[in-house]
């Protein structure tokens, strides 16, 4: 059985509230909870932190022995060249994921710092991007 981990960063702890028009009304513990449904043959894992070094962390500890990460660095894909090296840093395979597409937003958004680190990315397609990057592994 394949074992992935979803890691969420800042502020999508408020999935459900934050935005709607942008993010949907779905909290994103009952929506990890259908995607555990959907995918009964993959153990699936689930962090969120609103801490650039906690998100490091996680990918320190998952990032030797999981068969993949989604992950879903929030503003820090803007911002953080930490957690980009963090990604070149291991081995499993990670899979930048956004809920809005963020190139249709405003220009800061539109670069990534964690891209290039990535194995591919999944934008745009609300909270089916998670759905999508789990596809990808399989
Ligand atoms: C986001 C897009 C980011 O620009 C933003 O800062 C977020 C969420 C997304 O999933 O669409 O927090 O990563």
């Amino acid at each position: 059985m394949k074992h992935i981990l979803i890691i969420n960063g800042p502020n999508l702890n408020l999935l459900g509230k934050r935005e709607p028009t942008v993010y949907g009304n779905q909290t994103f513990e009952a929506f990890f909870e259908t995607l555990k449904s959907q995918f009964p043959n993959v153990e699936l894992s689930y962090f969120q932190s609103n801490h650039e070094g906690e998100l490091i962390d996680k990918i320190h500890e998952a990032g030797f022995s999981l068969d993949g990460i989604i992950m879903n660095a929030g503003a820090y894909t803007h911002t953080s060249v930490a957690i980009a090296d963090a990604i070149r840093s291991v081995e499993t395979p990670v899979v930048e994921v956004h809920i809005s597409n963020v190139f249709k937003r405003e220009e800061f958004r539109h670069h990534s710092f964690l891209s290039e680190a990535c194995k591919g990315c999944i934008v745009g397609f609300g909270l089916n991007s998670y759905k999508l990057a789990i596809e990808s592994f399989l």
